[in-house]
Order: structure tokens, then C-alpha cells, then sequence
């Protein structure tokens, strides 16, 4: 049997995966699966507005696990009959200074040397293609490969799917030990019984550098990094396109909501919400919409994105035989849930690490020095 810990996106994706390739597989999730990032998350795949230009590992790894996505999602729906709303709705990165002009001449610039699509507008046109912007916005960058998935219904659609191919599904069971033997992993203990597994894939998301089931020397360097988000309930629409400024932003869903997001806070696993954390956040959506004004908030939530030492994900063999991470996704779980799975299920069935994946070994840390977390 493969043991996965962690029923998020990650987790789920893996199991469908290789449930689906006649492997049996269980994953054990400690509360409801999907409950933590996986639901908490915008459901954006935007593999460079989310990005540093100097992710270039990175960059290339989100690019190819977005061009997965188009197949990924007829794939689910076929096999499911569940509608994720995948959307290729595109982005618009906006202005309203000219500090933030000059920013946005930036971003042009690196899509550009990206050979990827970008549109400068001025204030008037950007107006003209969203009409309930700010008056104050100075300039605009459109970003068509900015797409979003709603990510509630990709986990139940996810779940699904690996219940259907034969995957097992442990809920509120946590796996609190894994069972070595000759220096190898050979089975799990999950709420008080022993699973024998010759695999153990850890997706535990921003609770895998904490994760007391493994030695200690085995927990990768992954710190939760806290976001706060809230919807509000669009009358009509205020936009199509999902709205960036100053690392927020503001996705319209299909069902008629705007969630706005997030913060991103050092806070270890403190799941407060904030009056400052939501103040910024409505703030920022008034600065580029002021006709939220009217508007009644739905849902206030947080969530911790698993953040790595180099806030890229950390994929493939542990040093410990049998362990394999699938963690540390950070900004980009949903993003890359598609080419973490492809290349996860390649490595367990084949023994390769899939080039797209190889740049983001844990191995990377070892040569620094440890595998000790750093918070
Ligand atoms: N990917 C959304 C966020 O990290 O806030």
C-alpha cells in the first residue's frame, strides 16, 4: 500500500493518480480533506503574477504546470461529472500611481523576456475594458494567462475522483508515526493502528515541517506563511478580470463572488482574523473598485500556505527510503496540483524524477547545511 498524508489538493491529486494506475492507495488527512489551504486558497493559476523574476526554476515549473490545465480539468469533470469552473478569465494589473507605473513597466518587461502575451492600457482604456475601475487608475497591464479554477469544487471534485478509481479515504486520522525497519519505511500508525505502506508520501502541506510522525531529521523546511481573505456577493458584475495590485488581489467567481486577498503574515499557526488584516484588504478592493461599497460581505477566513527556505516547492525522495515529499508549494498549490501529481505518480510507477520536476529536490537544503526547519 502508498500512504499519503495529507488530503489537500496535493494529496488528493497524487492518490487519484495512482489509484487510478490500479496502485493501492490510502490517504489519511487529520481533520476533513480539502478543510486547510486547499479550500482556504483564491484558486488562481497565475504562474508569473505570482511570482519574483528571480524564480526562474520556478517560473518555468508553474509555466508547465499551468499548460497542464486545460486537459487536467476535462479530465476531472469526465470522470466525475463535477464542474470546477475553470476559467481562462485573464488578469489586469493595475496602477494608480506613478511609482506603480514604473512597477508595472517592470512586470512588461519580464513578460515580455517570458515571450508571454501582455497589453499596456492607459487609465482610459483600462476603464473602457473594466468600466467599474477607479477613476485614479493611471495605467494597466493585461495578463491573459492569468485563469482561476473555483478550488471548493475542485477538492470535491477531487475527491471523487479518488474515491471512485479505489483510493481510501481516512479522514479525521492522523497519522502520528511512521514504522521503519532496516532503515526503510514500512508502514504508517494512523489512529492507534499500523498500516503497512512501502511508500509514505508526505502532503501535508504547512503542517509537513512540524509533522512529529517523522524523525526529525526528516521534516522538510516548510513554515506556514498566514493569509487572510474575505468574499463579498456581487449584485452584478463588477469584473471579469482578476484584479492585482500590490501583491492583492480580487477574483470575480462565476456564482456571483469577489473574494479578496490576502495577507501574508508571519504568524506560525495563529488563525485569528484581524481588524488590521481585513481593514488592508477592503482598503485595497475599494482602491480599484469603489463600488464595493454596497456590497454585504459573505465569508471572512484564513489559511497557511506552506512556505519552503526558498519558497519553491520541495518534490520527490526524501534521504529516508520510502519517504517521498510533495510539499512546500507555497503561492501555487492549485497551480501546480496537476504537474506535481503527473510527476509524483511518474516517480512511485517508473523510479524517475521527471526533468520539470528535479530542480526542487530536497536535496537542495541538505547541501546547505540541513534539513532542519527553519522558521
Ligand atoms: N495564491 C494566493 C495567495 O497565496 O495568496
Amino acid at each position: 500500500m502508498i500512504a499519503i498524508i495529507g488530503g489537500g489538493a496535493i494529496g488528493l491529486a497524487i492518490g487519484w493518480r495512482l489509484a487510478s494506475a490500479d496502485l493501492a492507495v490510502t490517504v489519511f488527512d487529520r481533520g476533513r480533506a480539502g478543510s486547510a489551504a486547499s479550500e482556504a486558497a483564491a484558486g488562481m493559476l497565475a504562474p508569473v503574477s505570482e511570482a519574483e523574476p528571480e524564480e526562474d526554476a520556478l517560473i518555468q515549473l508553474a509555466l508547465a504546470g499551468h499548460a497542464m490545465w486545460p486537459a487536467f480539468a476535462v479530465e476531472l469533470t469526465a470522470r466525475t461529472g463535477t464542474l470546477i469552473d475553470y476559467w481562462q478569465c485573464g488578469g489586469l494589473h493595475v496602477a494608480l500611481d506613478r511609482d506603480e507605473v514604473e512597477r508595472l513597466r517592470f512586470l512588461q518587461d519580464f513578460l515580455a523576456r517570458l515571450q508571454l502575451e501582455a497589453r499596456w492600457l492607459g487609465g482610459t482604456e483600462a476603464r473602457s475594458l473594466s468600466p467599474h475601475l477607479s477613476p485614479n487608475v493611471k495605467a494597466a497591464l493585461v495578463s491573459p494567462t492569468d485563469h482561476q479554477v473555483d478550488n471548493r469544487k475542485l477538492m470535491a471534485a477531487l475527491r471523487t475522483a479518488f474515491v471512485t478509481d479505489g483510493g481510501w479515504l481516512q479522514e479525521h486520522t492522523e497519522v502520528t508515526a511512521l514504522d521503519l525497519a532496516g532503515g526503510k519505511v514500512t508502514g504508517v500508525i494512523a489512529g492507534g493502528r499500523r498500516y503497512a505502506a512501502e511508500l509514505v508520501i508526505l502532503a501535508a502541506g504547512a503542517w509537513s515541517g512540524a509533522n512529529e510522525a517523522l524523525p526529525a531529521q526528516y521534516r522538510p523546511p516548510v513554515r506556514p506563511v498566514k493569509g487572510q481573505m474575505l468574499s463579498v456577493r456581487m449584485s452584478s458584475s463588477l469584473t471579469e478580470l482578476i484584479l492585482w495590485r500590490n501583491g492583492r488581489y480580487l477574483v470575480p467567481r462565476r456564482d456571483g463572488r469577489l473574494l479578496i486577498g490576502a495577507t501574508v503574515e508571519e504568524r506560525g499557526f495563529d488563525d485569528r482574523l484581524t481588524a488590521g488584516g481585513l481593514f488592508q484588504l477592503l482598503e485595497e478592493a475599494r482602491a480599484l473598485l469603489p463600488d464595493i461599497d454596497e456590497l454585504p460581505i459573505e465569508e471572512r477566513w484564513s489559511g497557511f500556505r506552506p512556505a519552503s527556505r526558498d519558497d519553491a516547492p520541495i518534490l520527490g525522495p526524501s534521504p529516508l527510503p520510502g519517504l517521498i515529499y510533495a510539499t512546500g508549494h507555497y503561492r501555487h498549490g492549485i497551480l501546480l496540483t496537476p504537474i506535481t501529481a503527473a510527476g509524483i505518480a511518474e516517480y512511485v510507477l517508473h523510479g524517475t524524477v521527471p526533468p520539470a520536476l528535479q530542480p526542487f529536490s530536497a536535496a537542495r537544503f541538505a547541501a546547505r547545511g540541513s534539513m532542519e526547519r527553519v522558521a
